[in-house]
């Protein structure tokens, strides 16, 4: 019996939340539990959740192994069915997850309701793929064959997420893989695993059978290591970094899986002396700061033509120091918090380091204590001027809210500098000349390009993805999802030989 709702023990304010595994919510065999914190308010405890290990992964694969042949033959537009109410289960839902997203992740409640929103259209879009065409007929040799193509799901797949997007990243991927007839095993990030209940309950509430669909909270060494590990598990995909993306190269290169790589960015926005600065000017900030600035299609070199360099950054620096560094929750905030002390830690440090080899800071970088900040992971969006594009801040993801100004002479060097990087996932060019626009959308090296629009954002209809070292050469959404979670039967069907009397009536045009 799948039960409605996930918390399985309420304290006087905190609840705390199990595993789903087999259409039940339980807690980790070894009874372990993590807490999760607000990342605005370190004092604020959101809940505590399952601290599962290899025997908790081992129940949930055998669970989703044993569902896979059912749900397999699950016709596609039942799948469709359960997938549209699980959207509007969710939908019913926005503001409160939005809010609980904002809680645990830190970015802020328009961008946490927006997310939300955006994990609902992407249940629909899947709702609706699941009914496209699964094949393909092609001519034979031979005039009597049907020779035709029938996409099937893989088995069981792993999807590993990222706190950045706590659902809609989790929903990208569990939506299609549960569309094609895949069953799932369900691993989030640590720290954002209260979204992840929230999609598994609007999931399992909508009518998934047991053992469809199982998420297990936990360390990555304690749940992601023994996950990529299990020869059940045929397809794996991962968004997070370039570091694990390689360990899981590694893994499915020796025991053999589908893998879907999701990784780093440290994208460009070219603004040329052309360009409308004052809406290139939005676009900018918002692509690096939104967020702050953590995620993997954030701006993070502004690339700009020397002629307006001067004038553009002190557009930037007056626009970035005025932008409202707060409690997420608030409705006049702009900036909330990095999602943990940590994070904000490791970024004031790379500030820090950037300045002592000989960046300019121009604004922020500091580590905000008025108005209660200092409870909270706060770092003030920080703008450099005069990045050398070669140096660690002008190559490496640093996720936060950090944006280097690269001055050029002009629109080749622009671009020369633009893919002068191992990364390839987004980037954007601002300027009203249309001929320019397109040169540069067949030089750039990225997966997703847009022209005066920020790098950041992703549509479910499109592919989404990087070149180079920004994922593995394969695509999310779209109809690229239906690439990764199926692969391909072909089908020669030939009649049986006729028997002689009727094949010489039909050749003397009897019928
Ligand atoms: C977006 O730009 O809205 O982890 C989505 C990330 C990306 C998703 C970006 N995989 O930031």
């Amino acid at each position: 019996m799948v039960s409605s709702s996930a918390p399985i023990a309420a304290g006087p304010a905190v609840a705390t939340y199990g595993n789903f595994i087999a259409g039940e919510w339980r807690p980790a065999r070894s009874g372990g539990t993590f807490e999760n914190r607000n990342p605005a308010n370190q004092e604020e405890l959101v809940g505590h959740f399952a601290a599962s290990s290899a025997e908790d992964v081992d129940d949930a694969v055998t669970a989703a192994s044993e569902a896979a042949a059912g749900w397999r033959r699950t016709s596609a537009i039942a799948r469709s069915t359960i997938l549209h109410k699980a959207a509007a289960i969710l939908e019913s839902r926005i503001n409160d997850v939005g809010r609980e997203l904002t809680r645990e992740e830190g970015k802020t409640l328009k961008e946490g309701i927006g997310e939300t929103t955006r994990a609902v259209q992407i249940l629909r879009y899947y709702a609706g793929e699941a009914q496209q065409p699964i094949g393909e007929n092609y001519p034979s040799l031979s005039p009597t064959t049907l020779l035709y193509t029938q996409r099937e799901p893989l088995g069981v797949v792993a999807v590993i997420t990222p706190w950045n997007f706590p659902i809609a990243i989790p929903t990208w991927k569990i939506a299609p893989a549960l569309a094609f007839g895949n069953t799932v095993v369900f691993k989030p990030a640590s720290l954002t695993p209260l979204c992840a209940v929230r999609l598994v309950e609007a999931l399992a509430e909508a009518g998934l059978p047991p053992g469809v669909l199982n998420l297990v909270t936990g360390a990555a060494g304690a749940v992601g290591n023994p996950l990529v590990r299990d020869e059940r598990v045929v397809g794996i995909t991962f968004t997070g970094s370039n570091a694990v993306g390689a360990d899981l190269r590694r893994i499915v290169a020796e025991r053999g899986a589908k893998l879907q790589l999701e990784l780093g960015g440290k994208n460009p926005a070219i603004v040329l002396a052309d360009a409308d600065l004052d809406h290139a000017l939005g676009h900018v900030v918002n692509g690096a700061m939104m967020s702050s600035g953590q995620k993997c299609t954030a701006t993070s070199r502004a690339i700009v033509e020397r002629g307006i360099a001067d004038q553009f950054t002190e557009l930037l620096a007056a626009r970035i120091s005025s932008l409202k560094v707060g409690d997420p929750l608030q409705a006049e905030t702009q900036v909330g918090p990095l999602v943990n002390e940590e994070a904000a830690e490791r970024v004031a440090a790379e500030i820090e380091r950037a300045k002592g080899n000989g960046a300019e800071l121009l604004v922020g970088g500091g580590r905000p204590n008025e108005n209660g900040l200092g409870q909270g992971a706060f770092v003030t969006p920080a703008l450099f001027g005069g990045v050398n594009p070669d140096s660690r801040l002008g190559q490496e993801e640093l996720f936060g809210p950090i944006l280097g100004v690269i001055p050029v002479a002009d629109v080749e060097e622009a671009i020369a500098v633009a893919n002068r990087i191992r990364f390839g996932l987004s980037a954007s060019m601002f300027t009203r000349d249309l001929g320019t626009a397109l040169h540069f959308a067949r030089e750039i090296q990225a997966g997703i390009v847009h022209v005066n629009s920020e790098t950041a954002g992703a549509e479910p209809q499109v592919p989404f993805g990087g070149m180079k070292g920004s994922s593995s050469y394969s695509r999310e959404q779209g109809k690229s999802a239906r690439e990764f979670f199926t692969q391909v039967k072909t089908v020669y069907l030939d009649p049986p030989p006729m028997p002689p009397a009727l094949a010489e009536a039909r050749a003397s045009g009897a019928s």
